[in-house]
């Protein structure tokens, strides 16, 4: 995704490819964009947007779509003692990586994308953790030329 809000297809196409058959939790639904691909293959979508305007706009754009539940708040506090999911995609600027392993189960997938590719993991706290922690095995993937998105699986 990109920082305004609007997913690339490049990402839309990785998510709706490692949602398939999985019970997914999306943390920032921004306008619903991930969400609606994920929702294409997944058995059900957890989506949680805190901003009130985009959770509106997300809200039109999902309804319909029987295995989409959009939450409307703080993901930390909206996923508390839901799930545990077989897909987190960490979208939702701020990263709690400890809260985010509680929600998923062994085997489950993490994704996060909107990485510059190329950039050192020392220094970076989001590859840092993804790449490093022995409780994850991880990817680092270009999902176009200018962007790549990690894809850990907990072991
Ligand atoms: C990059 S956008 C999400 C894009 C979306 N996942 C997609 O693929 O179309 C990030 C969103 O996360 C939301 N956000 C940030 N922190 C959050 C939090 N703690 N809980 C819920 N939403 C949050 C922001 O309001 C913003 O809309």
């Amino acid at each position: 995704m990109t920082g305004g809000g609007s997913s690339l297809p490049e990402v839309q196409a990785l998510l709706r490819v490692l949602a398939a058959g999985r019970d997914v939790a999306e943390l920032g639904t921004a306008f619903g964009e991930g969400a609606a691909a994920m929702a294409d293959t997944a058995r059900s979508v957890v989506t949680v947007e805190r901003d009130p305007e985009r959770a509106r706009v997300a809200r039109a754009r999902l309804a319909g779509l029987a295995n989409v539940e959009l939450l409307e708040g703080d993901w930390r506090e909206a996923l508390a003692g839901r799930g545990r999911f077989d897909l987190v995609f960490a979208d939702g600027g701020t990263y709690d990586w400890e809260a985010i392993l509680r929600l998923v189960k062994p085997g489950a997938l993490i994704v996060k994308d909107d990485l510059t590719p190329g950039r050192p993991t020392d220094g970076d706290p989001v590859r840092e953790f993804l790449l490093r922690d022995p409780r994850l095995a991880a990817v680092e993937v270009l999902t176009t030329p200018a962007a790549a998105a990690i894809v850990a699986v907990k072991r």
